[in-house]
């Protein structure tokens, strides 16, 4: 039997209710996870969380909670702007698992590494595709040499109109920005861990905000925006209030003269879409129809792979945060080690700072020229 900690939650919209507090169930089940208490500003979305998983303790102020409940483990769910709550849940002593993006520049990234260094505790960023079944499953496929050194990848992450509207994605000073940092993220981060994390050397990129601005009465659903479930007490969205691009398009250079393309949006009139699709010397592989393009004895192959997911958490929405949990006990237990590396999550969010800096300067971005990023 290993350690029983007790765990709080900032933030407690969407993805602490769909993802993080169901995930943490096995875990509190089994003795090893205490859920003793949750913070958010908004009082009727902490209170009717705690009520909704039988959590002993809510706050408003996550400070307070942070001072009274003394949590070993705080999972930071806030909007994008994680950076404060992040330091001060590390200088409390308390191992924090942060929401992607962990950071939207890199000063603030290493900082918060420096900070969980100094203090003696773990730092987990939610890069969360990293245990869905179908990049684990295409990871093995680019580590068996399948695809043979990948040069372009095309990463495409489209929804027609998918803005998030049940919280404060759409808000600059809260939410860094739009569709980027929102799903961008995870299809980086899947493809960078799947290729051996080549640095990010520069990002041409352009942010439209077209569609969002335009406020139409557009039917939308919910579910097609990334909330399967969860969105209990959602904040009323107003247009007015959009100040990120809706649309995010451009290409990445990565060490090893590797180009990605990308294509990341939440508003464009073209239909919904998701690929990943990563291109080698032997073979192609697209992510999402697990298809393998290669030479079969001069012929031009197209190979369906098949993949099962036998793990425990199997078709359950949001699996991937049950691994994340599972994982992330195991790794303060010292029986694993952090699959997601510091120097991997400065990647992304160097990807991150140089497409916003390209898109408002209207030009190639070196990350060499980012503070925080120099080799
Ligand atoms: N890993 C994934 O698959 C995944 C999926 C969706 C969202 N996310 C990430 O999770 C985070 C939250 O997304 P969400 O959909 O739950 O958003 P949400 O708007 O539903 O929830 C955020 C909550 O934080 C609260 N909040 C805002 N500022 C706060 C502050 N300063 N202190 C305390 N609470 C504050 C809000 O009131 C709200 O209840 C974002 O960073 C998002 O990128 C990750």
């Amino acid at each position: 039997m290993g350690h029983r900690y007790k765990l709080a939650i900032i933030g407690n919209g969407m993805i602490c209710n769909a993802a993080h507090l169901p995930a943490l169930a096995p875990l509190r089940k089994a003795g090893k996870v205490e859920v003793a208490a949750v913070a958010d500003i908004r009082p009727q979305a902490a209170h009717e969380t705690a009520k909704r998983y039988d959590i002993p303790a809510w706050y408003t102020d996550p400070q307070k909670m942070l001072d009274e409940v003394k949590p070993d483990w705080v999972s930071i769910c806030t909007p994008n702007c994680h950076h404060d709550w992040m330091i001060q849940a590390l200088r409390a002593g308390a191992n924090v698992m942060c929401e992607k993006p962990l950071a939207l520049t890199c000063v603030q990234a290493k900082e918060a590494f420096r900070v969980a260094k100094e203090e003696g505790k773990l730092l987990f960023p939610c890069q969360s595709r990293r245990w869905s079944p179908d990049m684990n499953f295409a990871s093995d496929v680019v580590a068996k040499g399948l695809l043979g050194k990948p040069y372009f990848a095309d990463l495409s992450f489209i929804r027609r109109y998918g803005i998030p509207t049940w919280g404060m994605f759409h808000m600059k000073e809260e939410n860094g920005g739009g569709p980027f940092c929102d799903l961008g993220v995870h299809f980086l981060d899947a493809l960078l861990w799947m290729t051996g994390n080549p640095r990010v050397e520069a990002v041409s990129g352009s942010a439209f905000d077209t569609l969002a601005q335009k406020g139409e009465d557009v039917l939308l659903s919910i579910k097609e925006s990334g909330a399967y479930i969860g969105t209990f007490t959602p904040r009323p969205y107003k247009h007015e209030e959009f100040n990120v691009e809706d649309s995010a398009v451009g290409t990445i250079r990565l060490a090893g003269n590797f180009t990605v393309n990308f294509k990341f949006t939440w508003a464009l009139n073209q239909p919904t879409a998701k690929h990943i699709i990563i291109c080698g010397d032997q073979g192609g592989l697209d992510v999402e129809e697990m298809m393998l393009y290669h030479n079969v004895g001069g012929y031009q192959g197209e190979t369906k792979l098949k993949y099962f997911d036998n793990r425990p958490y199997a078709g359950v929405a949001f699996d991937a945060h049950y691994y994340m949990y599972d994982h992330v006990y195991n790794v303060l237990e010292g029986r694993e080690e952090p699959r997601v590396k510091p120097e991997e999550t400065l990647n992304v969010v160097a990807a991150i700072e140089a497409f916003y800096r390209s898109a408002a300067e209207n030009r190639e971005v070196r990350t060499t020229e980012l503070e925080g990023y120099q080799v």
